[in-house]
């Protein structure tokens, strides 16, 4: 059986680690009593060993810097470690890799402690099969290869963003691959002995498993009242989502195409009085159609998140409970317009309707479904009530009252915690 296997470098090739490394450096000055390093100086921070940096960098004396390692290092392990970001396009090159029987190891200068939390925290140690950090006696990157590397091993990568990544793999016997998106130029990878430069992560699965095909990424919906907060909650889980390499892509209904937006103007406008109900049903579910081919199954072919302001649940609550047609018969209009894509996950904003009401009235304009009544309002909550009691594996229902910055944890956990458990399911 052929035994092929890439190994990682961490900061700067699977994960960028500046922000972390930068707020303790900046924290440790503070405790010090020393000016806050500027741009520049913080720049040349990644990579010489800290005491180095604290004594030519901010003109500390050998004690001082002695005692900024302790202070950097206390708030390193307490929460500098996981203000990093996977890179992205990393998740969806390990997973392609892993899918075409390639082993995948880690090899990094960071100690194994930090290594592990930051590997776990982020959900990437399911991909990882053999680790080899640096320690006080060792740290040589060649010598860190070697000690991982198996016996039986027919073939053998070191993927990696600086000179000490390439240099290493050349001594170690093994191929190289320059991280372009990292640290290092490409200049100095080519100098080091990079055999290929890997503009993006994705370029790195291309190279190891020619005709590697991109992992499926997924779809979300966020649904909820007028006035609950999905803009805000939107922006946020995005980032929290992109804190993990997860490459995210908004949309919105009706809306998110040229056609739909369209629609939307026809659905929304005050002009458009005398509109049916039926009719109003329809153009939600044509404008979906459009969405549904035209961005939906692309974002999610191509590996993204799409994810998307209200999708069929809103055509459910609003026409199937606010006007009354019936949950069956609006799901029978939106059949042909959704066939299979369904979101994964849908995050409900739960707001009773009176306090989307006065959220509402306090927002300059009102379009043609907001101007409604409130019976119309009460309808639609009721309606979303019962379409999370009928799906409840789908639904993650946060209580849109509390603060924002709550309510975005609570939402990025669920969410995270069902992408995670998806990428290993294949
Ligand atoms: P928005 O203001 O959240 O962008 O949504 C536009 C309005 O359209 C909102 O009042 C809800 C309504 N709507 C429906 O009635 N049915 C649907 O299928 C969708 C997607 C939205």
């Amino acid at each position: 059986m052929s035994s092929r296997w890439v190994f990682f470098d961490l900061d700067g090739t699977l994960t960028r680690s500046e922000e972390g490394i930068w707020n303790c450096a900046r924290y440790a000055a503070q405790r010090m009593g020393f000016p806050q390093p500027d741009g520049e100086t913080l720049k040349q921070w990644i990579g010489p060993p800290l005491i180095w940096s604290f004594r030519n960098l901010l003109g500390m004396t050998e004690k001082q810097a002695v005692r900024a390692q302790e202070i950097y290092r206390e708030r390193y392990t307490a929460v500098g470690k996981f203000e990093n970001q996977v890179y992205p396009g990393v998740r969806g090159m390990l997973r392609a890799l892993r899918a075409g029987g390639v082993h995948l190891g880690v090899v990094t200068g960071k100690p194994e402690g930090p290594t592990r939390d930051i590997l776990e925290h982020f959900g990437l140690m399911k991909f990882v099969e053999r680790i080899s950090c640096a320690t006080d006696a060792r740290a040589e990157k060649d010598h860190l290869i070697r000690s991982v590397l198996p016996e039986d091993a027919e073939e053998a990568w070191m993927v990696g963003d600086r000179r000490f990544d390439m240099e290493g793999g050349v001594q170690a016997g093994v191929r190289t691959i320059g991280a372009a998106w990292g640290y290092g130029t490409e200049e100095e990878l080519r100098d080091a002995g990079a055999q290929y430069i890997a503009r993006d992560a994705w370029a790195v699965a291309e190279i190891v498993c020619p005709g590697a095909r991109r992992p499926e990424g997924a779809f979300l919906s966020m649904e909820g009242l007028d006035g609950s907060g999905k803009s805000t909650q939107m922006e946020m889980l995005t980032r929290n989502l992109e804190r993990f390499g997860f490459e995210v892509e908004h949309s919105r209904e009706p809306g998110g195409t040229p056609i739909g937006e369209k629609i939307r103007e026809l659905l929304l406008s005050r002009e458009n009085g005398e509109m049916t109900d039926v009719t109003e049903a329809l153009l939600y579910a044509a404008a979906r159609a459009q969405h549904v081919r035209e961005r939906i199954r692309p974002a999610v072919a191509a590996g993204r998140v799409l994810l998307c302001d209200r999708f069929l649940d809103s055509s459910v609550a609003y026409q199937g409970g606010g006007r009354q047609l019936g949950v069956d018969r609006v799901l029978a209009l939106n059949a042909e317009a959704v066939e299979d894509t369904l979101p994964m996950v849908t995050i409900y904003l739960d707001l009773d309707h009176r306090t989307s009401l006065a959220r509402r009235s306090a927002a300059s304009e009102l379009d043609r479904l907001e101007a409604e009544k409130e019976e119309f309002h009460a309808r639609v909550e009721q309606g979303y009530h019962e379409l999370i009691s009928r799906n409840p594996d789908r639904y993650v229902v946060v209580d849109a009252r509390k603060d924002r910055e709550e309510i975005a944890r609570e939402i990025s956990e669920k969410v995270l915690e069902r992408l995670l458990a998806a990428e290993e399911a294949g």
